[in-house]
């Protein structure tokens, strides 16, 4: 069965809730006849506006993070059932940002991960490479070391719920996207990576994104290799016009 692409948004720290509300009445009417299942993930503020707005839409709507326990003396902190009663249905976990700026580790991204499995969220798990890494030749075995951690004593069944973003940090926010060769060499190695763990069914069916300064002009090009299954969209996301043209990628 082919996999149906996803294409979602990180907002990052941009918007406020009334910036969020414009946005989303720009971008209903817009992304309406996508072919993808389309995604926005909002600052957690603007959860509320965004799930209501988005009532009876082909929109999504996604957290940035959340915590691993269910409640309690976690200040400033976010559970998963805060986002589902909300009718939140992703989840970013382990972006690199969160990873460099937030002390995340494989361990705590791991641990949310399960969470939000063992929720019914769907986490967006973040892997990548930095510069240096992949200069140094390292790329593959930190790419295999990450997927192997993050993923760590999830069974098969909800691994196939997950969908990996691969987003190499070098290409992140620098207007420097990997070319879709590279974006394609990386999320075979990740599907490989899953094969090796789980087994083929799991691999074929698991979703991988392509993030890193993917836009209006170059998703095409990166949607259309076929381990390439959606994109997770910083930058782009954040205009109506360029969003659309992202989920509407292949008309
Ligand atoms: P970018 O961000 O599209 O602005 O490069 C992508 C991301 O960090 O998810």
């Amino acid at each position: 069965m082919a996999r149906k692409k996803i294409i979602a948004g990180n907002w990052k720290m941009n918007k406020t809730p009334s910036q969020a509300a414009e946005l989303i009445k720009e971008l209903i009417p817009v992304v309406k006849d996508s072919d993808a299942d389309v995604v926005i993930c909002t600052p957690a503020i603007d959860l509320s506006v965004a799930t209501e707005m988005t009532k009876g839409t082909n929109i999504a709507v996604g957290a940035e993070n959340m915590h691993w326990e269910e409640s309690g003396a976690y200040t400033g902190e976010i559970a998963a059932d805060m986002l589902l009663d909300l009718g939140v249905q992703y989840v970013i976990i382990g972006h690199s940002e969160r990873r460099e700026y937030f002390a995340e580790t494989d361990e705590t991204v791991n641990k949310k991960v399960r969470k939000a499995l063992e929720k019914g969220i769907t986490p967006i798990m973040c892997c990548g490479e930095t510069l240096e890494q992949r200069e140094a030749g390292v790329m593959a075995e930190h790419i295999r070391m990450q997927i192997k951690l993050d993923m760590a004593e999830i069974n098969a069944d909800d691994a196939k719920k997950v969908v990996i973003a691969y987003e190499p940090i070098w290409a992140i926010g620098t207007g420097k996207t990997a070319t879709a060769d590279q974006a394609e060499e990386v999320c075979a190695l990740i599907r490989e990576t899953i094969k090796e763990l789980y087994d083929a069914p799991t691999a074929e069916a698991i979703r991988i994104q392509y993030g890193g300064s993917m836009n209006a002009s170059n998703a095409a090009e990166l949607l259309s290799k076929p381990n390439i299954d959606g994109g997770l969209i910083g930058g782009a996301s954040l205009k109506a016009p360029d969003f659309s043209k992202i989920t509407n990628w292949n008309k």
